[in-house]
């Protein structure tokens, strides 16, 4: 469980509240294993898992382009990550591996605390150190 707070936004509007999405998935996830969670809901967040990726990573790569953030490769690796382990766990789910939720909540915890709140709060701090962008 991640408790929503100010010191996860990275001070810009769309992101924050696509991050916000993803915290929320998560915590949901987190619930819903106390009471074990089907395999329907494994892949209910597998698909929330895809859809945020290709809907948040376009966001942020394209804001990273468009204000000529340097580091914005190396990051687009970060987001490739994140792709080929929702895949993964895709995968392990259609093998009846029964730890792919507690995976699932291990990995997306992981991503939040060392992705979006390292490398896209660096974006952030840049983004503010060179307006308009
Ligand atoms: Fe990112």
């Amino acid at each position: 469980m991640i408790e929503w707070n100010d010191s996860l936004l990275i001070g810009h509007d769309v992101i924050d509240s696509q991050h916000k999405e993803l915290v929320g998935l998560l915590n949901g996830l987190e619930a819903s294993t106390g009471r074990g969670l089907m395999t329907k809901e494994t892949r209910k967040a597998l698909e929330f898992m895809s859809a945020y990726a290709e809907k948040h990573f376009k966001t942020e790569e394209l804001l990273m382009h468009d204000c000529g953030y340097p580091y914005r490769a190396i990051h687009a690796v970060d987001h490739i990550t994140f792709v080929a382990r929702q895949m993964a766990f895709a995968s392990a789910v259609n093998n009846h591996d029964k730890d792919t939720a507690n995976d699932i909540i291990a990995f997306l915890e992981s991503w939040i605390k060392h992705h979006i709140s390292v490398e896209d709060m660096e974006f952030g701090r840049w983004l503010k150190a060179h307006p308009p962008c």
